[in-house]
């Protein structure tokens, strides 16, 4: 890594969590468009392999740390126009198993990265989740909607407070600070470089399609979900820093397309034309939890996942401020996807 490197006249743009799934793409996308780029990732989940075919680029600088352990940090911060903010720990697997890393990680290292935006006066985009709009029932999740998160007592709805803490932590700093932040409520994306290690169910229904062994639906298969290109979700993010208006805002990026997770399983088995067959999963057998740790009491703690029925976007904010909304059609979607990807992983599905 040398900060000093990359052509001086270009404006510079930090990306956190570049070297994951969904950052990787968007700093390949800010380098063709002439950015320098600075990623600071710590490489929990993101990989090296992620950054092969750009990580040579004259324009990128890459620190392997956390952001509140990274050195540049107030110096990529003063130098840069914007900042994506991306790091956190993603995916239901990890999320159950480690609630005290996602609660800790996401609140420390959001505030030493909005303190030092708000010191600079640097705009900073903030990736939150779809999982924020909790149990709500509505047929599709509007911004300004109320939320209902579950009980603290499950560790799967640590997440969504991280994130939603997160967001209440950059509009205060907004209102206090004048710190121009924007807000993007990312649901399920999808596509090459996404692993299904951590609990992704596209990436995890590929792998078992291509080889040929059963897709295992958790739960009774009717819950929905609507699966956006990452390229697309990439697209709306460069948009919104082009929008100066959407600084104090929060959007939803996603797409409109919804499938239930059952017919998604038979979507992938017919798109690929593969022999794989379909098996339902019980959601305890899916998430089995460890019993009485850290003093908790079993029946403090629900055995059952909660899984949410139906999350769909609405995007009529998204296109109102950009003019853009994601089209990729989900079969697109999952040819792309699997061209993409290796013919083995595991994990559960989430996102
Ligand atoms: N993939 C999705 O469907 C989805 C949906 C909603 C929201 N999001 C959000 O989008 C962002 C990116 O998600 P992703 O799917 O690319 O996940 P990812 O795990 O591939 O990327 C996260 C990156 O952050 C890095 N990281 C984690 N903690 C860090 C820290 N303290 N300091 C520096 N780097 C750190 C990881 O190494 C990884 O490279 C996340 O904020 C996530 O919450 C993703």
């Amino acid at each position: 890594m040398n900060p000093a490197k990359g052509k001086e006249n270009s404006p510079l743009v930090i990306v956190t969590g570049g070297a994951g799934f969904i950052g990787s793409h968007l700093v390949e996308r800010l380098l063709k468009d002439g950015f320098q780029v600075a990623v600071i990732d710590d490489f929990s989940t993101g990989s090296h392999d992620n950054l092969k075919d750009f990580a040579g680029h004259p324009q990128i600088q890459i620190a392997s740390c956390k952001i509140s352990e990274c050195v540049h940090l107030q110096e990529w911060v003063k130098k840069a126009v914007f900042i994506y903010h991306l790091a956190a720990t993603v995916g239901v697997e990890l999320v159950m198993k480690s609630a005290l890393q996602v609660l800790e990680d996401g609140f420390d290292e959001t505030r030493v990265l909005l303190r030092a935006a708000a010191d600079a006066g640097t705009p900073v985009l903030l990736t939150s989740t779809s999982e924020v709009y909790g149990k709500s029932s509505r047929d599709s999740f509007d911004e300004e909607d109320d939320l209902l998160i579950g009980p603290p007592g499950q560790p799967r709805w640590s997440y969504a407070c991280s994130k939603l803490a997160d967001e209440f932590m950059a509009f205060a700093y907004a209102r206090e600070r004048q710190l121009p932040v924007i807000i993007a409520r990312l649901f399920n994306t999808v596509g090459p470089r996404q692993t299904g290690r951590y609990g992704m169910v596209l990436p995890r229904f590929i792998a078992s399609a291509q080889n040929r062994e059963n897709l295992k639906v958790f739960g009774d298969g009717f819950q929905t979900r609507c699966f956006c290109l990452v390229h697309d979700v990439v697209e709306a993010l460069v948009r919104l820093q082009k929008c100066p208006s959407a600084a104090g805002q929060v959007f939803n990026i996603g797409s409109t397309e919804e499938i239930s997770i059952l017919e998604l399983a038979r979507l992938v088995v017919s798109t690929l034309e593969s022999s794989s067959g379909v098996e339902m999963v019980p959601y305890a057998n899916a998430y089995p939890l460890n019993s009485n740790r850290d003093g908790l009491e079993r029946s403090q703690i629900s055995p059952v996942v909660d899984d949410m029925r139906r999350r769909k976007p609405s995007v009529g904010k998204l296109h109102h401020f950009t003019g853009y909304v994601p089209r990729t059609s989900l079969k697109e979607i999952i040819l792309i996807t699997a061209r993409s990807l290796a013919p083995t992983a595991g994990g559960h599905q989430g996102g």
